[in-house]
């Protein structure tokens, strides 16, 4: 009994955070949709378009401040998802859709925060990028043409700005979007499959104290 009431609790946190994790992905969404029409991802340009939303923009530190919140406090939630999901683990398909979603979904965004890292064009951006460059050369066979494809020649410049900001607003950000979509759907198909299961068992009990009454009175009489 205790256990039952235990799922039922991580049930609704799960669907509660799966609802979270859609508002959030749209909210990081929009806002960066926001962002890119003053955002200029070149090298040199990339900084001083930041800067310019921060201080100029109308409302423009707010919509980066959002973009930001939203973005970083996504992952914080998707990997809190994962765990309640792991401790309700039930292993029927609607639990195993929402579980793999989750962890797609909590690598997409990591993604996106991965790939946001060069598009301030900051100190601290370029140094960690180039630390996170020479780690992906650093992977046997396939390192070196990695690099090359993600920096578009080798070195950090304005094609690799590009490369990054197109992953971040065009793949990644449409993937989250579908994903937490998806994630939703499957948390809530597995409420529903949960809901039916315990009203059928609730029914079972029911007839079979009915049966046992019907027999008392039988035996009675
Ligand atoms: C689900 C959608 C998205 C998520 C989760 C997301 C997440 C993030 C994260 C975590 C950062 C780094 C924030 C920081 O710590 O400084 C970031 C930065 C950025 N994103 Fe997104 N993003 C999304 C969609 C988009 C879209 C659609 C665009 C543009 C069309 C975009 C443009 C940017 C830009 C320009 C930055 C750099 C802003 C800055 O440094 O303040 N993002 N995003």
């Amino acid at each position: 009994m205790e256990s039952t009431e235990f799922n039922r609790v991580l049930r609704r946190i799960a669907t509660v955070l799966s609802v979270v994790i859609v508002t959030l992905s749209l909210v990081a969404a929009s806002t960066g949709i926001l962002l890119s029409i003053y955002y200029e991802p070149a090298a040199g340009r990339a900084y001083q378009s930041l800067k310019l939303i921060t201080d100029q923009v109308q409302y423009g530190w707010l919509f980066r401040k959002a973009h930001n919140i939203a973005g970083n406090g996504v992952i914080a939630i998707a990997l809190v998802q994962i765990v309640v999901l792991f401790l309700g683990r039930q292993f029927r398909k609607s639990w195993l859709s929402a579980w793999m979603s989750a962890i797609l979904f909590t690598l997409t965004v990591i993604g996106l925060s991965w790939t946001a890292m060069i598009l301030s064009w900051d100190q601290e951006g370029f140094w960690r990028f180039s630390i996170e460059l020479g780690t992906i050369e650093a992977i046997p066979l396939i390192g070196s043409q990695l690099r090359e494809i993600l920096t578009g020649g080798g070195a950090i410049s304005t094609l690799t700005i590009q490369r990054l900001y197109t992953i971040h607003s065009y793949i990644l950000s449409i993937a989250a979007i579908i994903i937490s979509v998806v994630h939703l759907l499957s948390v809530l198909w597995q409420e529903k499959q949960m809901k039916a299961q315990l009203s059928n068992s609730e029914g079972d009990n029911l007839a079979s104290s009915n049966i046992q009454g019907a027999g008392a009175s039988l035996a009675e009489s």
